[in-house]
């Protein structure tokens, strides 16, 4: 597997496990990780720093998720965001990322159709978004479409249990799965994107018992939120996780840092400063050469004389 140059100022980095890990992930990887019981991390970017960040650190997969209409365009839900929107933000995550594989989500509306639409928006995401996978809500009902895109060479990870765009559908972003059918069909959805080909399974807002059944019984990996400790990998909203979400936050989300606060607490300074005369201090601040400085004022002196 190639080693990728990094990109400027993130060089290699030591892995959890204290080893240097700079190859680059693929798809067959995430799978080898499953079969090796080795946990497998997933954050969301929508943006070049961020994914700088997630991938000097070391997360395996990053992914574009829609989640960008909630969190950074400030939508209700996800279902407005659009494929030229993803594919901007998509586009930037690229250059941040140079080790993790990337995943773009599949927006509302643009794999819904027309199955040759959703291919032609699919290869959008790897050809001018220069994501390596592509992801699709929805289990059973994508069985043919999830076929068709791996049969075009698009890697699919499937996405079920609470999916967001089917949030009018199931009444509200409700956890998925509670009863024993809807254990059972969750269970079908699962084998179902498993035998389209998709590569890995996000298992959203599920009771840990059936994540932990799925996970036993489909071969490619699972991917976590809210479904519990027993999946194979877990993923995680980024501005859930640095404290930057300004909707409810969902009970599964940890946040492992208070950024809202530090960026509160920045423009707050920064407020002071200005108003105070703080800022700028000397050393953020250019000067002529003495000698054109004091020619400067001569002639502003004679023209003030003049007039
Ligand atoms: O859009 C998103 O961020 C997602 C993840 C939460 C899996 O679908």
């Amino acid at each position: 597997m190639s080693t990728l140059p990094s990109p400027q100022g993130a060089g290699p980095f030591d892995s959890p496990q204290g080893k240097r890990e700079t190859r680059k992930v693929t798809v067959p990887d995430i799978l080898t990780k499953k079969a090796r019981g080795e946990r497998i991390t997933c954050l969301t970017a929508y943006d070049y720093p961020t994914a700088r960040i997630l991938d000097a650190a070391g997360v395996d997969m990053i992914l574009v998720g829609d989640s960008l209409a909630m969190v950074v365009l400030g939508y209700e839900n996800t279902l407005p965001v659009t494929v030229e929107e993803m594919l901007h933000h998509t586009r930037a995550v690229r250059r941040g990322t140079r080790r993790a594989l990337l995943i773009a989500d599949m927006p509302f509306g643009s794999f819904q159709l027309e199955p040759t639409e959703a291919v032609r928006n699919a290869v959008r995401f790897v050809k001018e978004g220069g994501a390596e996978a592509v992801k699709i809500e929805g289990g059973e009902c994508r069985l043919e479409l999830i076929h068709r895109l791996v049969e075009n060479d698009i890697p699919v990870m499937g996405h079920i249990g609470l999916t967001p765009q089917s949030v009018h559908a199931l009444g509200g972003f409700k956890v998925q799965g509670k009863t024993l059918e809807a254990a059972e069909r969750l269970l079908r959805d699962a084998r179902a994107v498993e035998a389209a080909g998709a590569f890995s399974l996000v298992l959203e807002s599920i009771p840990a018992e059936v994540a932990e059944l799925i996970t036993r019984e489909v071969k490619i990996p699972t991917i976590g939120i809210g479904a519990g400790p027993a999946c194979d990998g877990q993923v995680l909203v980024w501005h859930d996780l640095v404290g930057l979400s300004f909707g409810v936050e969902p009970k599964f989300a940890r946040r492992y840092a208070d950024l809202r606060a530090a960026l509160e607490d920045a423009v707050n300074r920064f407020l002071s400063d200005v108003v105070q005369g703080a800022f700028p201090a000397e050393a953020e601040t250019y000067h002529l050469p003495p000698e054109a400085a004091e020619k400067l004022s001569g002639r502003a002196r004679l023209t003030r004389a003049g007039s």
